[in-house]
This record gives C-alpha cells, sequence and structure tokens, in this order.
C-alpha cells in the first residue's frame, strides 16, 4: 500500500519524426526513457496526485486502512468515532511533495477521501470532493501557500449526493461538474459563490446515461470526462458515450458503442485523454481516445473464482468534432487494464502502470506491466506505438502518474537538460483570445524549424484516470531570431474559455519534437 515515488524521463528525449531524428544528435537509450527512485517510500499510498502551480503535488490516499507510515506533525493525532479503522490515527493519509527540494510534509485529512475525484479552480486552489463513509459528501480544499503552513479545509456535508468513484471537470466559467459516483446516476456542480453561502446548496441533475450502462459489475465508475471545445462535454462510460449539454440537461447525441463489447471504466479500468487541441489548422479538432481495459466478466471472474482474465490491447479513437464519427481501433503492443494516459509536452501520449491479467479492485490485477507505452497520435499507423524500458517496480491498483513542468512523469508509486529549448521569458497571465510572445534559446548549431508552443492543464489523477487534463497547441503567428541562440514566438491565448477555461498551465515550447528543458506556469484568463 506504500508508495515509492518514481519519475519517468519520458518526454524529454524522443525524437518526434524520424526526420527530425536526423538532425539531432542521438543519445544511448533516446527511447527508452530511464527510471528514477526519488524516495523508496513516502509513507502513504499515492492514490490520489494534483500538481499545483507552485510546482508541489497533493497526494492522499484514504483514512480506513489502518495506519499509515508517516507520522502526524506535532504529536497531533485524528480523533474520528465514525471511522471504519481506527477512531484515533496519528498517522498522515496525504502529503505535500516539493519537486524543487524532492521533500514533502504530512498534510492532515480528517474524513475518509478513499476513491474520491478533483479539479483545480482557477485561482489555483484544488477542489477535492467525496470519498467513503464519513467522508462522501465531503468538499475539501487545498490552497498553494508559500511557507509551510497550508493544509486541507474541509466543509461537510456539501455535497448534495454522496461521490464515491465520480469524475470531476473544471468548467468554462470556473465551476466544478461531479459526475456520477457508486449508485449515483446524476451530476452536481461546485461553485465558490454557492459554497462561501450556507444558504445555497447546488441541486442535483439525473443523468439516466449513468443508470443505462450499470452492468453487474458497475464497469462505469470514474466515467471519462472531456469538455471539448464546442462546450458540450463528451462522456464515456462502460462501452458508451455521449455529447452532453451540462447546462440544459440534455443529450445532444450519442455516439456508437465501442467495437467488442468490453468495458473501459472502473473496474474495468481502462484510460482516455482528450488528443491535443491544435489552433494552428482552422477549426479546432477534437478527438477521444480510449485504451485498454478488461472483458466484461473480469472483474467477476476475479472476485468470485480468483481467477485474473487476459486484459484488452486495444484503443479506440473518436473524432468527434466529425458529424457522424466512428470509432477507429489500433492495437498497443502491450495489454493492459489500469494503465494511465498522459499526454506529453510534444503531444505524444504515454500510457504507464497496470496489468495484463485481471482488473482493478483490491487484489484483483496480475502480471504487472513495467513497461510504458507511447503513443505518436500523428505518426503513420504502423509507427505510432512503441515500447519504453521496464520500470524496477510493478505499479498496480492504486498506482497514479502525473506530467511535471519539467517533462518528466510521476509515478506514485530526473533534471535533463540536453538540447532542450530553454524559456527565458513570458508572461504570467494569458488572455483568451490575445497576442504574446515568448522567447526561449535553442543551442546555436540547431537549425531551427516545426516549433510549437502548447499549454498543459495539470490533471488530477486517481485510478488510471486523469481527470482535467488537456493540451492546447497555441496558434503561432511568427518566430523571430533575436540573438544568437534566442527567439522569441509570437502566439495566440486559446481562442475560449471551451478550449482553455481559466486557470493554472503549464506553457512549453516544443522544438523539433523536444519540449523545453521547463513548463512555465501561465495562468489563463
Ligand atoms: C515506518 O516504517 C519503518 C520501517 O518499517 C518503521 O521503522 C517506522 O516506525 C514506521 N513509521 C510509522 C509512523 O509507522
Ligand atoms: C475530424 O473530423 C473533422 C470534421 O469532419 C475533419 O475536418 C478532420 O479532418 C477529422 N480529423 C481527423 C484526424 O480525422
Amino acid at each position: 500500500m506504500i508508495a515509492a515515488l518514481f519519475l519517468i524521463l519520458a518526454s524529454s528525449i524522443l525524437p518526434f519524426t524520424l526526420v527530425f531524428s536526423q538532425t539531432l544528435p542521438t543519445y544511448p537509450g533516446a527511447r527508452d526513457g530511464e527510471w528514477e527512485l526519488l524516495h523508496a517510500s513516502v509513507g502513504i499510498s499515492a492514490m490520489h496526485m494534483q500538481l499545483l502551480n507552485n510546482n508541489k503535488v497533493v497526494m492522499f490516499d484514504r483514512t480506513d486502512f489502518g495506519p499509515s507510515n508517516l507520522s502526524l506533525p506535532d504529536g497531533r493525532c485524528r480523533y474520528d468515532p465514525s471511522d471504519n479503522a481506527l477512531k484515533v490515527d496519528c498517522t498522515a493519509h496525504s502529503i505535500l511533495y516539493d519537486i524543487g527540494t524532492n521533500t514533502f510534509r504530512a498534510l492532515t485529512v480528517q474524513t475518509d477521501t478513499w476513491c474520491s475525484s478533483g479539479a483545480v479552480l482557477p485561482d489555483g486552489s484544488l477542489i477535492q470532493t467525496g470519498g467513503y463513509n464519513d467522508g462522501d459528501h465531503v468538499i475539501r480544499s487545498f490552497t498553494p501557500c508559500t511557507d509551510e503552513n497550508c493544509d486541507w479545509i474541509e466543509f461537510p456535508r456539501h455535497l448534495t449526493e454522496r461521490r464515491w468513484y465520480a469524475s470531476n471537470q473544471i468548467l468554462p466559467d470556473g465551476r466544478i461538474i461531479i459526475v456520477g459516483g457508486r449508485r449515483q446516476f446524476n451530476y452536481e456542480f461546485y461553485s465558490q459563490i454557492q459554497q462561501d453561502s450556507t444558504s445555497s446548496y447546488p441541486g442535483t441533475f439525473r443523468l439516466n446515461f449513468l443508470l443505462q450502462t450499470v452492468d453487474p459489475s458497475e464497469n462505469n465508475l470514474y466515467p471519462f470526462l472531456h469538455l471539448l471545445p464546442d462546450g458540450n462535454l463528451f462522456i464515456f462510460a462502460n462501452t458508451q458515450s455521449i455529447l452532453f449539454d451540462y447546462r440544459h440537461n440534455r443529450v445532444v447525441k450519442e455516439f456508437p458503442r465501442i467495437p467488442g463489447d468490453d468495458p473501459r471504466n472502473y473496474p474495468s479500468s481502462g484510460s482516455s485523454v482528450l488528443l491535443p487541441l491544435n489552433e494552428n489548422n482552422g477549426n479546432v479538432v477534437a478527438e477521444i481516445m480510449v485504451c485498454g481495459g478488461a472483458p466484461r466478466e473480469g472483474f467477476l471472474q476475479a472476485m468470485q473464482f480468483g481467477s485474473f482474465t487476459h486484459t484488452l490491447s486495444t484503443c479506440g479513437r473518436l473524432n468527434v468534432s466529425d458529424e457522424n464519427p466512428n470509432w477507429v481501433m489500433e492495437d498497443m503492443p502491450i495489454a493492459r487494464v489500469m494503465g494511465d494516459m498522459l499526454l506529453l509536452p510534444n503531444g505524444d501520449v504515454i500510457i504507464i502502470n497496470g496489468a495484463g491479467r485481471g482488473t482493478a479492485g483490491w487484489e484483483n490485477g496480475r502480471d504487472p506491466v513495467r513497461e510504458p507505452v507511447i503513443y505518436r497520435p500523428s505518426a503513420a499507423s504502423d509507427q505510432r506505438f512503441y515500447v519504453m524500458s521496464a520500470s524496477p517496480k510493478p505499479r498496480l491498483y492504486h498506482s497514479s502518474a502525473i506530467l511535471l513542468p519539467d517533462g518528466r512523469v510521476l509515478v506514485g508509486a530526473a533534471g535533463y537538460s540536453l538540447i532542450r529549448p530553454v524559456i527565458t521569458s513570458v508572461n504570467e497571465v494569458v488572455s483568451h483570445g490575445e497576442f504574446f510572445t515568448v522567447t526561449f534559446t535553442v543551442p546555436e548549431y540547431l537549425t531551427v524549424e516545426a516549433i510549437s508552443v502548447r499549454i498543459i492543464a495539470p490533471s488530477f489523477t486517481t485510478h488510471a484516470f486523469s481527470m482535467n487534463q488537456r493540451m492546447v497547441v497555441l496558434r503561432l503567428i511568427a518566430v523571430s531570431h533575436l540573438t544568437k541562440c534566442t527567439y522569441s514566438a509570437t502566439v495566440v491565448g486559446p481562442s475560449t474559455a471551451e478550449i482553455a477555461p481559466p486557470g493554472y498551465y503549464m506553457l512549453f515550447v516544443v522544438h523539433a519534437g523536444i519540449p523545453s528543458s521547463a513548463g512555465m506556469w501561465v495562468k489563463v484568463q
């Protein structure tokens, strides 16, 4: 249960296309990535992770699994008569990890956060919703601070419904939509205004789609949510998906079922991403990708008979910008359940963690898949996937992974600067639709070509799904050569709040497929 923290150097060292790999120096093991152990143990399990805009990562697990391996500071204890495991608990179930110093400190959660969800508000505060038992109606907030004093603040009974295995998405107007959860066929909103006034609670809105997609194993938990450029939500549960207008509680469109009748959501946990939104080619096209999962009977087979079925090797890609899209299926080199899918700064997708047999759920996974796989969305169809080097440790149920500002992937369970561009200045605030410039350096001996400027929203990751993750490739107007190795790129802020809801994003300059050595935090508003 206790997590070691690992990093994989992934995005930093991948030549993007064959053309560029010839003009760039090649590195030993360039395709392998490299694993680095940060901490043999952080005392808790990194079941849920969120990167904040001060380069600290909030991690937490659950309170009802006995003591963790990290004491609360100053002899503090948690007294919780309704906890299922410990009424008095002097250990932590949450930490704040500092990327820069590779240190962490204990945080205090009072009520049970098991299998909950979250999103970051435009002001940079993490809002976490629900959990289990006495935590299932709780909203918690964590606001980043510059000293060592910030901690969780809990708002009991603030959720209208119990939210256990729900998914969240930040919306263009700064509210958060909270969808589903176990036996919850509905959604509700978090709004800061309502939160502050005790008199008005947001209501609940029925969503029959969640009832239609329930099967005996409840393979529709942690539904995949993606906010689309047209302002609607894409919701995927089990094998089905809809285009949903949350403002009017209306299903706009039902998409075809993903081929194969195998479920993709918890406990048959596959994963999903919204592929990068590119503002440079006229209309912004939105494509959804769903990878991995387990056969329909997988969970019951594991629970009832201790038999661990082979997992799915298929991915489906759906062009939701198309009037009548169909799933285009592809085969991963390795079958996997509980794989995390993350967008890397150069637009590639990494699929990492998980198992080759079984499903999600306690002790239901077998045959850990230690090798991450890279998917290159715009490569020729037979050259999209490749396999990276194996992790020293298996990462099964309750592992998570997030992208860090320096392009590395942190696995809950390394500095790199070869020829990566370096951003030397960028605005702290980026306005929707407005021009701004980014200056950066590229070593003199390289010809500058294929420059792009991208923003990535940090994800709330749990149970193989990274909520709120999105990348926008900004519209590039011009690149000018300033001095020997300094350039400036003029770009346009994301055109709408539907394409990029307000809030903090990591901005990267990508040169010939290689992202800048550090992503810079910008606030989109
Ligand atoms: C954490 O684990 C170590 C090694 O097993 C042990 O010595 C230590 O007492 C544990 N700490 C807590 C707070 O459980
Ligand atoms: C997605 O559909 C749109 C609208 O039909 C089309 O313009 C675009 O080329 C499609 N994208 C891909 C990758 O197929």
